[in-house]
């Protein structure tokens, strides 16, 4: 196929700018063609840069042969939205979460089956290099068996962000705090490198120093692989800063591997080595975002045009989706989870 991909975005708030980046670099494939934001500044703002049509309801872009939908939206929005434009026969890339409940997830992957349409959801930290070239050791038998592993998020998340914000903080919009917004991606990157189902998650967590919000500040906790191996998960978003780099860890019968934020590192015997990004390209918004939604965009583009397979699909978004829920399930009812589990949403005005 040698047409180009008509695409649209719906939520031009933070995270459009990597979008706005990815566009750029994809113009010999695709055009943006349509920016929704129900605030129609940010709108018209966005559409400025692509010389596009723009509109404060996403609705509108049914009617514009749209190929591809991004949907930068509260975490709310997604399932409704991505079900909405599924239906109307436009593929879906939404960013993380893939929804806030299991059930929301199964209705986006019913939708999706019964449309013939592509889901996707993006994590781009799994696109980084550092992770392909572990995964490729991890699968090749480069480190034996993986024994055990560590996760470790400290961030910062202070009042004037919780309150430049309509949706974060809060059970119903966001659907939790530090673990589904920040170490989510943590969680993903670790998910695929074990390459393991989970069997179990047992869980703690608290808002210690965030009395303005009423989710999470803190969360830690234990996942048993079916395979045995422990992971410990610990992610908190009262730190100072909020560039401190994430550490990932995987202890295993010949040696270590991991990630320092993007970079990777193995260890096996004496033979220490770092893995970073191959393409130097700048990095836009914040630091900890990366560069690589420009990678999933691409991958998901091409799947489209080629019917090429994606890494992070519909499936793979639940999977993450799935352990993230385990933990808050563990943590509300101070009990082992075994997966899989009867989910819902977390209701207003849950107290932890
Ligand atoms: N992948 C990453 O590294 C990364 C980083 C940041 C944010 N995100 C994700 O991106 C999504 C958006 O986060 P953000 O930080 O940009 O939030 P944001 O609040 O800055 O942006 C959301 C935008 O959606 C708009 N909006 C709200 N309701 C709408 C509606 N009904 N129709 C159209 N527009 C509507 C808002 O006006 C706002 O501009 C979330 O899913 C978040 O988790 C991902």
């Amino acid at each position: 196929m040698n047409r180009k991909l008509r695409v649209a975005i719906i939520g031009c708030g933070r995270i459009s700018v990597a979008y706005e980046d990815a566009f750029k670099r994809l113009s010999s494939i695709s055009d943006i063609v349509f920016a929704v934001d129900i605030e129609e500044e940010k709108a018209k703002e966005f559409a400025k840069k692509f010389d596009c049509e723009y509109s404060t309801d996403y609705k509108d872009i049914f009617s514009k042969n749209i190929d591809v939908v991004h949907l930068c939206l509260p975490h709310y929005l997604h399932a409704p939205v991505a079900i909405d434009c599924l239906d109307h026969g436009i593929n879906v890339l939404t960013e993380k979460p893939m929804a806030l409940s299991l059930q929301e997830a199964d209705m986006m992957i019913e939708a999706s089956k019964r449309n013939n349409k592509l889901l996707g959801c993006i994590f781009q930290t799994r696109y980084n290099e550092s992770v392909h070239i572990l995964k490729k050791m991890v699968v090749d038998g480069e480190f034996g068996k993986i024994k055990s592993i560590r996760s470790l998020l400290t961030w910062s998340r202070d009042k004037e962000y919780y309150s430049s914000s309509n949706w974060k903080g809060t059970w119903d919009k966001e659907g939790g705090g530090v673990l589904i917004d920040q170490a989510i991606h943590s969680l993903d990157r670790v998910l695929y490198l074990a390459g393991d189902d989970v069997e179990w998650v047992e869980a703690n967590i608290a808002n210690r120093v965030h009395p303005f919000v009423e989710v999470e500040d803190v969360a830690e906790a234990t996942i048993k692989f079916k395979n045995g191996i422990i992971y410990n998960l610990y992610a908190t978003d009262s730190f100072f800063g909020d560039d401190t780099p994430i550490n990932i860890d995987f202890c295993c019968e010949k040696g270590m591997f991991g990630l320092h934020q993007d970079v990777g590192y193995s260890l096996v015997g004496s033979d220490y080595k770092e893995y970073r990004e191959i393409e130097e390209r700048e990095v836009v918004g914040k630091g900890y975002w990366g560069t690589t939604h420009v990678m999933q965009l691409h991958e998901f583009y091409n799947a489209v045009l080629n019917g090429t397979p994606i890494l992070v699909d519909m499936y793979q978004g639940r999977k993450t989706l799935e352990v993230v829920k385990a933990i808050y399930k563990s943590a509300m009812e101070k009990r082992k989870i075994y997966l899989p589990f009867v989910d819902s949403k977390i209701q207003k005005g849950t107290k932890l």
